[in-house]
């Protein structure tokens, strides 16, 4: 079984469009959508926006639906300066950047008895390279941050990026990779650019969300595919 996770409706509608769905599950005040793709078992859900919702669907994915990989694919606010609306980035890693016990003497991000950064699979990330290569589509890898903020602030935007050399900014990876590394399931963080992050940012979002998520979701399905 192979989870498919996003935040918004708006992310997951067009996977949901290109795989065959079996039974829609009710449970946890969510859908979860049991759904077969190239011989495939999927278990498709959007979450709902923010840390909490992502780590509880994650969770549910893994321990009630036996998903054995976890593969999110939603949009992203833009750090680095060379990523454009539209395009696509994968996760090396994901930090967790609202995290804030620096008074005790930790470093930003950690809690103590966990970590700041979890790495996400080195496998999945290796097909999406491929994938990109063969479509001859410009692939993005590094650190995205999450917090449960909406960046628009070029200020906010820069200390993420100088703190924990973040390449691009969402609200639910460092969260899904906390809970994926904990179970020792296998993550895949696939993010498509909406906006800059900076002031105007909230304009920028409603625009291009419906166009970027099926940038995303497109790359999604061509790597599954291949799995
Ligand atoms: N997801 C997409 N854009 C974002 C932003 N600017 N901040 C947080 N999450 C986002």
């Amino acid at each position: 079984m192979i989870g498919i996770l996003c935040a918004m409706r708006e992310e997951l509608e067009p996977i949901l469009k290109e795989v065959e769905i079996k039974e829609v599950i009710d449970y946890a005040k969510n859908k979860f959508y049991l759904a077969e793709f190239n011989g495939k078992s999927l278990v498709l859900a959007y979450s709902k926006i923010g840390k909490v919702n992502a780590s509880l669907t994650a969770t549910i994915m893994i321990e009630k639906f036996k998903a054995k990989k976890i593969l999110f694919s939603g949009v992203a606010g833009a750090i680095d300066k060379d990523l454009r609306i539209g395009d696509l980035i994968i996760a090396t890693k994901t930090v967790q950047h609202d995290i804030d016990l620096t008074v005790f003497g930790y470093e930003p991000g950690f809690i103590p008895e966990s970590k700041v950064y979890f790495e996400c699979d080195e496998e999945l990330n290796r097909l999406a390279r491929n994938v990109a290569k063969k479509l001859d589509i410009k692939l993005k890898e590094g650190i995205i941050a999450s917090g449960d903020q909406f960046i628009h602030s070029k200020e906010r935007k820069n200390w993420i990026k100088e703190t924990f050399n973040a390449s691009a900014i969402e609200m639910e990876g460092g969260a899904v990779g906390c809970v994926t590394s904990t179970l020792d399931v296998p993550f895949f963080m696939l993010r498509s650019i909406s906006d800059t992050a900076e002031e105007g940012a909230g304009v920028d979002f409603d625009e291009f969300l419906e166009e970027s998520s099926k940038v995303s979701a497109k790359f999604l399905i061509e790597m599954l595919k291949k799995m």
